[in-house]
């Protein structure tokens, strides 16, 4: 049974595509010039002015006992998810090892033989396993990536059948990966309620307390002998509640929309960028909006970057919390399930902020 059979079209990996050293890219990846990354001569890249990078805040005085801090670090959190919708962290608690070794077990996965990748093939029913589009309409401008998607959360989501098994260490780091960022999340999920003028508990109730969903999305942008024509992932912000991503280390390649410009992120050593997804822009009632987002690729560089998702029980109706609505306030958006609301994404593919703009209440 060739699981590839539901894709619209036979699923071409890009790796392959890319290791074949062709001089062109195929027309299928081909963007119109409105989407192509030099468009937009706004194009800034992260330089030393604050304004041309993410907000960069450390964690570290989080736990100590200075109030003074604490209560500047919230700021800049409140700041960083009103004004930008991402920003990184340093000091998260993750140890710098950890980070490397999740890196590096990904890299060597998409370095193993494709015959061993293609074993873990994935189909859009679940999109758990080695994927290389997102959408299954026919005919798609396709996006210049491969990745690899699996669960951790629910429980009864998780399958080591359909995580990889080789390098054969890799499960214990991807767990242990899952674990701790599941814990960060958890942390951070706190701070933004506080924000929010919340009881600390009240966003991750509203996620469905300990029954969240987290999901992990790898994803591999190879070379790409024609960047200018191309993305590695198109516009799209993301669907769930928060992102943790772990960029590649040495290579750019995430921008963020910021004043209708294209931001380039430079990743600080070790931190995570953190943004917010959808389900948070709901259930904040719009105070933090979900911001949108774009990968680009270069012809001399691959590049790997780990998205970890933490959701909402995938089965509860997410809406502005009560909170969050009054009169003059009035809820901005119609409950949805999250079951629900990923399948758009999942038939139509990353197509900027679309999809929360038609919650919007009439
Ligand atoms: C994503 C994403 C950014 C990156 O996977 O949703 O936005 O830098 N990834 O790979
Ligand atoms: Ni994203």
């Amino acid at each position: 049974m060739n699981s590839s059979r539901d894709w619209p079209e036979p699923i071409v990996r890009v790796q392959s595509l890319s290791e074949s050293e062709i001089p062109v890219i195929p027309d299928r990846y081909i963007k119109p010039p409105s989407d192509r990354p030099s468009y937009n001569s706004d194009i800034v890249d992260a330089g030393d002015d604050d304004n041309d990078n993410i907000p960069i805040i450390d964690l570290q005085g989080l736990n100590g006992d200075d109030e003074t801090l604490r209560a500047t670090i919230l700021t800049q959190i409140s700041e960083a998810c009103k004004h930008w919708g991402f920003f990184q962290v340093l000091n998260h608690g993750v140890s710098t090892q950890l980070l490397d070794r999740a890196q590096d077990v990904w890299r060597e996965f998409f370095h193993l033989p494709m015959e061993i990748k293609q074993a873990f093939a994935n189909s859009p029913k679940t999109y758990e396993g080695y994927g290389s589009r997102l959408g299954v309409q026919k005919g798609a401008i396709l996006d210049w990536s491969d990745y690899y998607f699996l669960h951790y959360l629910p429980l009864s989501l998780k399958d080591y059948n359909k995580w990889p098994c080789l390098p054969d260490y890799c499960r214990d780091v991807i767990d242990e990966y899952g674990k701790e960022l599941v814990k960060l999340c958890g942390r951070i999920m706190k701070l933004l309620s506080i924000n929010l003028g919340l009881a600390e508990d009240v966003l991750q109730n509203a996620f469905g307390g300990e029954n969240i969903g987290a999901c992990l999305r790898v994803n591999f942008y190879p070379k790409c002998p024609q960047p200018e024509l191309a993305l590695g992932l198109s516009s799209h912000s993301d669907p769930g509640g928060m992102t943790l991503l772990l960029p590649d280390a040495q290579v750019p390649g995430l921008q963020v929309r910021k004043d209708n410009k294209w931001i380039t992120v430079k990743p600080a050593r070790h931190a995570f960028i953190v943004n917010i997804g959808d389900q948070i822009q709901v259930l904040s009632n719009a105070i933090y909006k979900s911001v949108e987002h774009r990968v680009i690729v270069n012809s001399t560089k691959e590049r790997v970057s780990l998205a970890f998702f933490y959701n909402p029980k995938s089965d509860i109706p997410i809406e502005p919390v009560k909170e969050l609505v009054a009169p003059e306030k009035p809820a901005l958006y119609q409950p949805m399930t999250f079951d629900e609301y990923r399948l758009f994404i999942r038939l139509r593919g990353p197509c900027g902020k679309s999809q929360v703009e038609s919650l919007k209440s009439p």
